[in-house]
């Protein structure tokens, strides 16, 4: 098979859908590999590391387009995108249709095969494409926050370790799912007293026995938030309801409760966020202030992490990728179940239940 990697063209989106390494199995197995230059220089790889794994290398997003079989890129296609994809193409990506109709619309006018990297499950039902990610962003709130409780930007003025004589500064987290666990462990790295909240009593059972006794779980419930925001220096919000908009835990009236500086990182921003006054933003402008209160809310933090973000993401794509390029799309999606419930839209019907019932409400399909 001939598969492209495009250069992403979203805002700031230096990750890759392949790595040299990629490249190497991937022309092992006989296919052909196509990368558009400079494709991967954002994530640390350049022309040269990609020409001697065996891709070949063509200049533009249009020639990618036009010769690649399957295309395997990180974000969902730009509009510059659209009108470059073919009937039949596959095109393997994150794709987040629920959030854009105008992107449905052009992935169902194109008639290619959309299988998206965020509905691909495993035999447990768990999300293998989309955990990495949660792992990146969890530990980035951490790094993000504690840089952000600075006082020359509007911090608190809290070192999140302490130092002898002088108490750590708090960490809340709401959701002990996978960006919630790895928050923690973060946090609790850094010698902050930590506190992790969520409904689910399996997961507040499982970081109450892996982590350190500096960690402590605590129910999720609108009392207990509305006390602990106000001791905690920094609230990472993480929670996830699969297939709706998060759940506003925290609402605009409780930023009052908080103290001056005190640093919001609402993970959970590309599900709607979890905290009433978070809106996206993005790495160029990460922060606004409300009520004294610093908020983060960068919807694509593994973003600015490429190197570790494409290594992350393509360590799990590389053998759904190899198994599409062997036995064709139909074929290995027969074969896998969990790959199948990766098809979104193919040649022009969405396949997926709960886009199709999205949009049944939004009159644009019909
Ligand atoms: N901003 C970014 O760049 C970025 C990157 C990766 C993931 N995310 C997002 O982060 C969010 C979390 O992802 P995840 O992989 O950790 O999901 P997950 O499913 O592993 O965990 C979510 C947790 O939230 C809990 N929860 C649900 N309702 C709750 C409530 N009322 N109170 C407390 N906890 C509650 C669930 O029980 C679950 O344990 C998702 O929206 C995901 O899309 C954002």
């Amino acid at each position: 098979m001939i598969i492209g990697v495009p250069k992403e063209i979203k805002n700031n989106e230096n990750r890759v859908g392949m790595t040299p390494a990629g490249v190497h199995e991937l022309a092992r197995l006989g296919h052909q590999v196509l990368i558009q230059s400079g494709a991967g220089v954002g994530s640390g790889f350049s022309d040269q590391d990609y020409q001697q794994a065996g891709a070949r290398i063509l200049d533009s997003i249009e020639e990618i387009y036009e010769h690649g079989e399957m295309i395997v890129k990180v974000k969902e296609p730009m509009p510059r995108e659209y009108p470059l994809i073919r009937e039949g193409q596959v095109v393997f990506t994150y794709f987040h249709f629920a959030s854009s109709k105008k992107l449905t619309r052009a992935m169902i006018d194109s008639k290619a095969i959309c299988i998206a990297y965020e509905t691909v499950e495993d035999s447990d039902g768990s999300l293998p494409l989309l955990t990495p990610m949660s792992e990146v962003a969890g530990r980035m709130a951490i790094q993000q926050g504690a840089k952000y409780l600075e006082k020359p930007v509007k911090g608190r003025g809290v070192l999140l370790g302490g130092v002898p004589g002088v108490a750590p500064g708090k960490v809340l987290i709401l959701g002990a799912g996978v960006v919630g666990t790895q928050a923690a462990k973060m946090a609790a790295g850094l010698g902050a007293h930590v506190t992790v909240l969520d409904i689910d009593m399996k997961r507040l059972r499982y970081v109450n026995d892996i982590m350190p006794h500096h960690v402590v779980t605590e129910y999720s419930n609108e009392f207990n938030i509305r006390q602990l925001i106000q001791t905690h220096d920094l609230i990472v919000g993480g929670v996830l309801l699969k297939g709706s908009k998060a759940p506003k835990l925290i609402t605009r009236d409780m930023l009052k409760l908080m103290r001056p500086g005190t640093v919001i990182v609402d993970v959970a921003i590309d599900q709607g966020g979890c905290v009433e006054t978070t809106y996206p933003t993005t790495h160029e402008d990460p922060i606004f202030i409300i009520d004294d209160v610093v908020h983060y809310s960068v919807a694509n933090m593994p973003g600015a992490v490429p190197y570790t973000s494409t290594m992350a993401l393509t360590n799990v794509t590389l053998s759904y990728i190899t198994k599409l390029a062997g036995l064709g799309w139909h074929r290995a999606t027969e074969q896998d179940p969990g790959l199948r419930k990766g098809l979104n839209i193919v040649e022009g019907r969405v396949v997926y239940k709960e886009i199709e019932e999205t949009f049944r409400e939004a009159p644009v399909l019909v």
